[in-house]
């Protein structure tokens, strides 16, 4: 089956700064991947590459067996890919349902009362302002907005950052929610412990180049790799 991501040998470059360096990654239908890594280990930019947001110099990538290494980030995006980066970029300013309106409408099993299915808290907060929703909330509107794309694959960078413990687990349980969907979920985290709970595979990167790749409960089993990725070596 043609896999849903295949980037091969990527390198991405901010001006002559070389950030990856010859990173394969692979996303198969109906798979949950974790990409983890510490901090500035590539993560975002290799999400950033995928998006066409910041393009790789060499190498391929392609989606649904399309190549769309030199494609748009709009492009892209309509091919059926979600993207919620880091730090969410919600509008604060707008109301909960205002922010639920700026996609552009699409066909398909996500629709806006949908999202008020799968996340109720939002249906309860809908005239509130973005802006004064608690973490978590702001993590499901932005995860809310990207599903009205109905994309087939979703890219999530760090969607725990700066959660409280107990929310962090209701915003895995519903990144689990996707895959039971049957969207394809590229989870890029720095809690290697939690992803690895929810995810099927899992690739190290470190300083822009996978280090590590294997099914994720391997990776949970071992011990020096998972102290190695720094500050998860509790559970
Ligand atoms: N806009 C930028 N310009 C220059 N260097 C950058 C930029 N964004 C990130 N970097 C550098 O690229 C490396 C990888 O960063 P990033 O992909 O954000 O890592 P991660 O998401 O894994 O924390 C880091 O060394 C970081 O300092
Ligand atoms: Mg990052």
């Amino acid at each position: 089956m043609t896999p849903v991501l295949r980037t091969e040998q990527i390198h991405t470059y901010y001006g002559k700064s070389h950030i990856l360096h010859g990173v394969n990654l692979e996303v198969r239908e109906g798979e949950l991947v974790a990409l983890l890594g510490r901090n500035g280990a590539g993560k975002t930019t290799t999400m950033r590459s995928i998006m066409g947001l910041t393009p790789a110099r060499e190498g391929d990538i392609f989606l649904f067996g399309q190549k769309t290494t030199k494609w748009s980030s709009y492009k892209i995006a309509n091919a059926g890919v979600g993207y919620v980066p880091e730090g969410r970029k919600i509008f604060g300013h707008l109301s909960v349902h205002e922010n639920l309106l700026v996609p552009p409408v699409t066909k398909g099993r996500w629709q806006i009362p949908d999202v008020y299915t799968l996340f109720p808290r939002l249906d309860e907060r809908r005239t509130s302002k973005a802006g004064k929703l608690s973490g978590g909330e702001q993590e499901m509107l932005a995860i809310g907005r990207a599903l009205l794309l109905n994309p087939r694959f979703l890219i999530l960078d760090e969607p725990s950052q700066g959660l409280a413990p107990v929310i962090v687990q209701e915003v895995m349980r519903t990144v689990g929610k996707m895959k039971h969907e049957g969207i394809a979920v590229l989870l890029v985290e720095q809690n290697a412990f939690l992803a690895l709970q929810l995810a099927d595979r899992a690739y190290v990167l470190s300083d822009g180049e996978v280090v590590h790749e294997g099914p994720a409960a391997a990776l949970a089993a071992d011990k020096e790799r998972m102290e190695a990725l720094a500050g998860v070596a509790h559970g």
